[in-house]
């Protein structure tokens, strides 16, 4: 099963344009996870002292726990982000704090480092940016040191296009360009 993850805002999202083509050359079925139309509990101390209880009993039977469980489950993950603010929307780390549950998709060794427990052997990272200045460190560096770090997953495949808002620029040839290589 391919999970997307889709962290784009837009109706004319040119990152979401390059991830329909990935997704359409992966050529499966996919589950979609539109970020922006869900409704994440806030994090409040009555909220996470909830999840720890069910954490520690490992009942994972709340609803809540099934984007945690999909994600472990799936075998490809594709998520797609703009480039926002050097490094993505913020609803992209918010669905990030909601899948990191111990015992789902990662434990962690003895030792106290983090083992991954996800199934994936491949997660895609699609992103585009205005400009030329798009340092990796926050956006997909962190997301590449949690795939390997937290949920066991190796390879991770970075598809960008950038530049796309400068001034004068041939926005649409750059994404076709982008397109053409996957
Ligand atoms: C809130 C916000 C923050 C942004 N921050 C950056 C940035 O830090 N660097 C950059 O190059 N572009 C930045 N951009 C421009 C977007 O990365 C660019 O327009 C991107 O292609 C948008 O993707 P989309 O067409 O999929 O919506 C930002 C845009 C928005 C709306």
């Amino acid at each position: 099963m391919i999970l997307f993850v889709n962290a784009c805002v837009r109706s004319e999202s040119r990152t979401k344009k390059i991830a329909d083509a990935l997704l359409k050359k992966l050529g499966e079925n996919y589950i979609e996870v539109k970020l922006e139309d869900i409704e994440f509990p806030k994090t409040t101390e009555d909220f996470l002292h909830y999840r720890d209880t069910c954490i520690e009993s490992r009942d994972f039977s709340d609803s809540y726990f099934d984007y945690a469980q999909d994600f472990a489950r799936a075998d490809t993950i594709v998520i797609a982000a703009p480039y926002w603010d050097l490094s993505f929307p913020a609803v992209l780390k918010q669905y990030i704090e909601h899948i990191n549950v111990l015992g789902i998709t990662f434990e962690y060794t003895a030792e106290g480092f983090p083992r991954g427990l996800c199934n994936a052997k491949k997660l895609y990272y699609v992103m585009t940016a205005g400009g030329n200045y798009v340092p990796g460190k926050f956006g997909f560096g962190y997301i590449k040191t949690l795939a390997e770090s937290f949920y066991g997953i190796e390879d991770v495949e970075l598809i960008k296009a950038v530049g796309l808002d400068i001034y004068g620029t041939d926005a649409d040839a750059i994404v076709r360009e982008c397109i053409e290589k996957i």
